[in-house]
């Protein structure tokens, strides 16, 4: 059996990952908060001939998340493991030390725990999700881009420094995908896709163990682009970003 636990799998990207993963030799260890859609990704996954274990758990929860990883790790080896949980937003202040929980704690009490497993087993597979929001800083939503920054650069990271353990890391950094977190933007989204071609490009690239999952290609260059210009062009363009609600 083939491990494989999604955070944030009760929606989303998160969702069309697991459906993308679940098949015949693959036990699933899927997290979110929302029990009923939670269980309907696992329903979906099981149709797929996967087993499937859920758990409803906020991953700010760190014991929480500790005790399930352990837990699924001990029956079925954790070979893949994606931090996907997320939230978006703009606020600053209390919002933003909120969000900052869940998007970089919850990552850290998703990958800390299964890290030395993995170092014990000499393998595994971490992805880690940004956001091409992380690429520098955005005026229209601060702390959201903050997160995802630290992301990219933990992932970044982390990767040279557990290659030699034998595990792999990549960071994902996708533009803009249909989820509950698009579904609140009321301004145009260039390049908008749906989860399911989205979880396809990150399976692809998760299977080739690539660096940085980034797309679509026309705004990973936008992006990269912006975050190499001198700051007073930047800014300018930055300025004229919609900002999140
Ligand atoms: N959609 C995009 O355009 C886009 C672009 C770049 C990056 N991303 C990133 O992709 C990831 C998935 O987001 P999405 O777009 O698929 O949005 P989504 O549909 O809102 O899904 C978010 C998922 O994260 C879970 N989640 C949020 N906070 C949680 C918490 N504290 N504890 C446990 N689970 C939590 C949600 O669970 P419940 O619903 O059960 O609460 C849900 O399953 C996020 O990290 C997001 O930042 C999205």
């Amino acid at each position: 059996m083939k491990g494989i636990v999604i955070t944030g799998a009760s929606s989303g990207i998160g969702r069309a990952l697991a459906l993308e993963y679940a098949q015949k030799g693959v036990a699933m260890g899927l997290i979110g908060r929302d029990p009923a859609r939670l269980e309907e990704t696992a329903r979906a996954c099981r149709a797929k001939h996967a087993q499937v274990q859920t758990h409803v758990v906020d991953v700010t929860d760190r014991a929480g998340m500790e005790n399930f990883l352990m837990r699924f790790d001990s029956i079925c080896p954790i070979e893949v493991l994606v931090a996907n949980a997320g939230v978006s937003g703009g606020g600053i202040g209390a919002a933003a030390r909120a969000m900052f929980a869940i998007n970089i704690d919850g990552v850290l009490n998703t990958i800390d725990p299964v890290i030395p497993l993995m170092m014990k087993r000499g393998r595994g597979q971490i992805a880690m999700m940004g956001s091409l929001a992380g690429y520098r800083g955005l005026a229209s939503a601060p702390a959201y881009a903050a997160s995802k920054g630290f992301v990219k650069l933990y992932g970044e990271g982390l990767r040279g420094a557990l290659e030699t353990h034998g595990i792999q890391v990549s960071v994902i950094n996708p533009g803009f995908v249909k989820s509950r977190i698009t579904d609140a933007n009321d301004f145009a989204m260039p390049f908008f896709m749906t989860a399911e071609k989205a979880a396809r490009i990150i399976v692809q690239g998760l299977q080739k163990n690539r660096a940085r999952i980034s797309f679509p290609w026309p705004m990973a260059f936008g992006s990269w682009l912006l975050a190499a210009l001198p700051v007073c062009l930047s800014d300018f363009i930055v300025r004229k970003l919609p900002k999140k609600s």
